[in-house]
């Protein structure tokens, strides 16, 4: 950002302020109206009603700048601004249909669905399509990617680069793999992301997971209510910055799937309400014998769809490569209990397989799946 929108340049922050906001990754003021007044008041110990002039003054000089919006907008610049929003395919033609060309830019596309299925494939995937030119669907962008889980993988990143035509030396130099160690340190990496975006023109973030971390370290009733506001705090922060620096967010979330095991509609997840308030596209991912299913369950202009994917040294592909390969395979008989508690899933043509899925890896699930009693966030919408 130029010159003249540096910290100190802002009337009443002075050099000691300015020192503390940049240990706190704040460099700029496009960075102060990202983080907002409370956080502002906690890094640098002046009172809220400074903390407020000094973001509002911060608003006001880019809004004039033309650099952000301002606070009354036309709609047509409005719609104007979403010009710049940008897709990035997915690489599979089933996968864009569900998205309609592609995940968006300016936006948090949460991915949630239970273990295995696919959520960190995806993620892998679009760190791949992400660098591709805009001709075929990318954005020449690079990749944050935050890593809580330890599951991110580079050899994974060759296969699919080299399944798409693409030198993996080269798309493994564009990812930035941030290992988080706890959910404290998970809000760090984000908010001292920006210079790094800016700097190495990134285009995805990926958060895998963003809530999983949170959710092992906040156990029991009584520490509902703080981990709801950690979490609400880093999924805000991760869909302002997409929305402030044009790129794309992804982040996962793990569910159970089994109906046995909580209460309500298991399409929903357990972990988060707060990451549906914010995400403008949650999509579920759900198992279906060696198929997946996706769907588009909150959009603000998608309806509510789903299609099948499938898994494959591509990463996330269509279902028909996987069948092209590999047609052979008895339907073997569903197990009958599970057939019944089944009945009600909504994608009846995927059933059938259930049973012939290969035992895929350990279920190494801690604490985090531990079930929530009732009353937990899951039904506090
Ligand atoms: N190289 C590969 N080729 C085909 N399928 C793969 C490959 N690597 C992983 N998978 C599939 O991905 C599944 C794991 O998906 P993953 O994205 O890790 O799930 P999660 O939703 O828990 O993040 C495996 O069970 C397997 O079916
Ligand atoms: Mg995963």
């Amino acid at each position: 950002m130029e010159a003249e929108y540096k910290l100190e340049n802002l009337a009443g922050v002075g050099p000691v302020t300015t020192k503390k906001l940049t240990d706190a990754g704040v460099h700029n003021m496009m960075d102060l109206i990202v983080r907002g007044p409370v956080e502002i008041t906690e890094i640098t110990g002046m009172d809220r009603e400074t903390a407020e002039k000094i973001v509002n003054k911060a608003r006001v000089q880019l809004a004039e700048a033309g650099l952000i919006a301002q606070s009354f907008e036309s709609a047509s610049d409005i719609y104007k601004r979403r010009q710049d929003i940008g897709k990035i395919t997915t690489g599979t033609n089933c996968l864009d249909t569900l998205f309609e060309g592609g995940i968006e830019t300016q936006a948090l596309t949460e991915v949630y669905g239970e273990f295995g299925c696919g959520k960190t494939q995806f993620c892998h995937t679009m760190c791949v399509m992400v660098q591709r030119s805009p001709e075929e669907g990318g954005l020449n962008g690079s990749v944050l990617y935050i890593d809580s889980e330890n599951t991110f993988r580079p050899e994974r990143i060759v296969t699919i680069a080299n399944a798409h035509g693409l030198d993996p030396e080269r798309i493994l130099d564009n990812i930035i793999v941030a290992r988080a160690y706890n959910s404290a340190h998970q809000t760090l990496i984000l908010e001292e992301s920006s210079n790094l975006i800016k700097e190495n023109n990134i285009k995805l973030i990926v958060a895998d997971s963003a809530v999983g971390l949170f959710r092992s370290e906040y156990l029991g009733r009584g520490t509902l209510a703080a981990r709801q506001q950690k979490l609400n705090h880093f999924v805000h922060l991760l869909s302002r910055i997409a929305e402030t620096y044009n790129c794309a967010a992804v982040a996962t979330n793990q569910v159970m799937a089994s109906p046995d095991v909580f209460f309500g509609d298991p399409t929903r997840p357990i972990g988060g309400n707060v990451v549906a308030h914010t995400s403008t596209y949650r999509v579920y991912f759900k198992k279906s014998g060696k198929k997946r299913i996706a769907r588009m369950v909150d959009s603000p202009h998608h309806p509510e769809e789903e299609v099948l994917f499938a898994l494959g040294a591509a990463g996330v592909i269509d279902p028909e490569d996987a069948t092209a390969k590999k047609a052979k395979k008895p339907a073997a008989a569903a197990k009958p209990a599970k057939k019944a508690k089944k009945a009600k899933d909504d994608a009846p043509e995927a059933e059938a397989g259930s049973a012939d899925e290969p035992p895929e890896e350990e279920r190494v699930e801690g604490p985090t799946d531990v079930p929530e009693p009732p009353g937990g966030e899951g039904e506090a919408e």
